[in-house]
């Protein structure tokens, strides 16, 4: 027979089990929609940013919590947490602008409050710290290890996180007579996604590494030691464990393709710096030639409206020109290229 008050322990236990469960399912069904559309902005954007960089964020790298042995520690691998918890963030904040849920409205918190000379908050601003809380619960429980990598993983979610806030924008409004704008109040709006995008590319370029002493285990003095060197960097910077592989190359154990096929682009009007410098990048600094291709582009075009009604259109035809990495054929081709990966190692070096 069962002690009465053993018993008693054990319903209690069940009881508050079953509550917690029960809180955490309905806040699953509730918010998981909403995750998983965030998470994929994410991962939109990081294929946006990184179209013409050697490493262009392939599905492979989008596995956030899968084979730890594969996983990385790298730069890239920090950029995609950050993205990935930022597009989450993002999209729960602006699900709950939008009154997608019942218990989410407006931060209002400092409405009313002076905010600087001549305007005061007021109005409706988008209520980030919902987004962040939710974001944080969901995105954050997939680090379940007490290592360096998941205090990595942890630091970067939190720069992403940051990154929704820092870029952040103040909209405000005028009062007065006939719009004299005495005194405005103003509130906080999120950007677009791609301004949050644009801003973790920057922190991308400066992530810092971190160095810790080989052989940390899994004691309690070692996690202490790592929590601690990782609270040495500011929660906005991205930070990385490990250097970057070369993408030029393909290495199948790691899954990366190399750049021989890619696309680069060469001539454009509205192509910006970095894209002008893309065949380059993508080719020439890893051994590779450019190679151009024609293809023909059929399309509809001078569409005539006819009573009534049906319209009719002409097919067009355009040539357009395309830019791809090959390999350089040829015994010339080999040391040419051996010449340009070691001028571009002296390159990387310098900066
Ligand atoms: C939140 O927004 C995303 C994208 O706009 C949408 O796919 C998702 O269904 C929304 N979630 C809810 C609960 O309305
Ligand atoms: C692939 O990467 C691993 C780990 O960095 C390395 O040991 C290996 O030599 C690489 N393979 C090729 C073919 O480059
Ligand atoms: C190509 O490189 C090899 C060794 O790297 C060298 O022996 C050979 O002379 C080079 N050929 C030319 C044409 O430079």
């Amino acid at each position: 027979m069962i002690e009465p008050i053993k018993f008693l322990v054990y319903c209690t236990i069940t009881y508050a089990m079953m509550i917690y469960s029960s809180v955490f399912l309905q806040a699953y069904l509730i918010y998981s929609s909403s995750v998983a559309a965030g998470a994929q902005s994410g991962i939109e954007e990081c294929k946006y940013q990184f179209a013409w960089d050697r490493w262009n964020c392939p599905e492979r790298a989008l596995q956030l919590s899968t084979h730890r042995s594969l996983r990385s520690a790298n730069r890239e691998t920090a950029f995609v947490h950050a993205i990935s918890s930022a597009g989450v963030m993002y999209t729960l904040t602006r699900n709950c602008s939008l009154g997608d849920f019942d218990n989410c409205g407006c931060d209002d918190t400092r409405n009313g409050q002076r905010g600087g000379t001549g305007w005061q908050w007021g109005g409706c601003s988008d209520n980030v710290g919902f987004g962040e809380a939710i974001s944080k619960q969901f995105v954050d429980a997939l680090e379940t290890g007490q290592d360096a990598r998941a205090a990595m993983n942890l630091h970067n979610n939190e720069a992403g996180r940051k990154a929704v806030k820092g870029t952040m924008q103040k909209t405000c409004k005028c009062h007065g007579v006939s719009g004299s704008c005495t005194t405005q109040t103003c509130w906080l709006q999120l950007p677009e996604f791609r301004e949050v995008g644009n801003y973790l590319k920057e922190k991308y370029h400066r992530a810092l590494k971190v160095d810790l002493l080989r052989g940390a285990g899994n004691s309690a003095a070692s996690r202490g030691a790592i929590a601690e060197t990782f609270s040495s960097f500011s929660r906005k910077e991205l930070v990385h464990l490990e250097d970057s592989p070369d993408y030029c190359l393909e290495n199948r154990t790691l899954g990366l393709p190399g750049t021989e096929g890619r696309e680069c682009l060469k001539k454009g009007k509205n192509l910006n710096k970095w894209e002008k410098r893309s065949c380059k990048r993508l080719c020439g600094e890893c051994g590779l030639a450019v190679e151009e291709r024609k293809a023909e582009l059929v399309s509809s075009c001078n569409c005539k409206f006819h009573w009534c009604c049906a319209v009719k259109c002409e097919q067009c035809r355009k040539t357009v020109t395309k830019y791809f990495c090959v390999k350089k054929g040829g015994q010339r081709g080999k040391n040419e290229s051996a010449g340009s990966r070691k001028k571009n190692l002296r390159l990387r070096k310098k900066h």
